[in-house]
C-alpha cells in the first residue's frame, strides 16, 4: 500500500487519519453525551479531563491530516461519476473538515470562558485561548452540541452517500477507502483498485 495518494485510491496515510478519526469521534461523542448526567464527584471531573484531552487530540489529528491532504493529495474521481456527485462530495469534504475543527475549537472556548485550566492528559498544559466570560461560555456551551449535532449528521449523509456508491452504484468509492483486498467491487475496471 502506498503512503501517499496515487492516482486510483486513497494510500495509508490518508485511510489511517481517516478511520482513527471516525474511530476517536464515536467514543468522543459517546463520552459527551453521557458525562454531563453523571453524579458530581470526582470520576465526573476525571471524566470531563478525558473528554477535553480526547477532544484536543482530535483537533490534533485533524490539523496534522489536512496537511497530509494538501501534501498528498487526492486520487481521481471514481470513473463514471457524475459532475455534480464530484462537487457533492467537495463540498461535504470541506463542510466536515470545517466541522472537524469547530467542534473541538468551541469546547476549548467554552473551557476557556469558563475559566477551567486544560491539560492534556495530565501531561502539559494548555493556554486559555478566550476570556473568562459567563455569557460566552452560555453560548459556547450550546454552540459546542449543534455543532457536534451538525457534524453528526453530514457524516451519517456523508456514510450514507459511500455505502450507496458501494451497493447500488457497484463502484469502488468505499473500496479505495479502505486496505486492498477488503471490499471486492464487481466492475473490471474497480478489480484494479480494489
Ligand atoms: C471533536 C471533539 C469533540 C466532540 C465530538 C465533543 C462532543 C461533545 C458532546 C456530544 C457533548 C455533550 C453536549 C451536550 O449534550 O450538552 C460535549 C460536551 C462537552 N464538551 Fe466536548 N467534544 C469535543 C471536544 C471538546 C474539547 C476539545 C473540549 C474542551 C477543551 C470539550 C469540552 C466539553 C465540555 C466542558 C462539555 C460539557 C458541556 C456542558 O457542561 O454541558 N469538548 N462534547
Ligand atoms: C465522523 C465521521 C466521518 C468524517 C468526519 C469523515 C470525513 C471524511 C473526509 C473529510 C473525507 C475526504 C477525504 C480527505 O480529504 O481526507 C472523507 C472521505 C471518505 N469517507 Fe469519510 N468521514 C466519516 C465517516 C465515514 C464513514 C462512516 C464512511 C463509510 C461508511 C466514510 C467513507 C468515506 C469514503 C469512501 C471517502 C472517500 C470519498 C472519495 O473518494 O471521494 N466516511 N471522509
Amino acid at each position: 500500500m502506498s503512503l501517499k495518494n496515487p492516482n486510483e485510491r486513497w494510500g495509508a496515510v490518508s485511510q489511517s487519519f481517516h478511520w482513527l478519526i471516525v474511530l476517536l469521534l464515536l467514543a468522543q461523542g459517546t463520552v459527551g453525551l453521557l458525562m454531563g448526567d453523571m453524579a458530581r464527584g470526582p470520576d465526573k471531573i476525571a471524566v470531563f479531563a478525558f473528554h477535553k484531552s480526547v477532544g484536543i487530540t482530535i483537533l490534533a489529528l485533524a490539523l496534522a491530516r489536512l496537511l497530509w491532504r494538501l501534501y498528498a493529495g487526492r486520487p481521481a474521481p471514481v470513473p463514471g461519476t457524475p459532475t455534480w456527485q464530484e462537487r457533492a462530495a467537495s463540498a461535504m469534504h470541506v463542510a466536515l473538515y470545517l466541522l472537524l475543527f469547530a467542534v473541538p475549537i468551541s469546547g476549548w472556548v467554552m473551557n476557556s470562558a469558563a475559566g477551567f485550566p486544560l491539560q492534556w492528559f495530565g501531561l502539559f498544559n494548555l493556554p486559555s485561548i478566550a476570556a473568562h466570560d459567563h455569557d460566552l461560555h452560555e453560548f459556547t456551551e450550546d454552540l459546542h452540541e449543534w455543532l457536534f449535532w451538525a457534524l453528526v449528521a453530514l457524516a451519517a449523509a456523508h456514510a450514507a452517500a459511500a455505502i450507496y456508491h458501494h451497493l447500488f452504484q457497484r463502484d469502488a468509492t468505499l473500496a479505495r477507502m479502505l486496505p486492498r483486498g477488503w471490499l471486492r467491487t464487481p466492475t473490471q475496471e474497480n478489480h484494479d483498485v480494489a
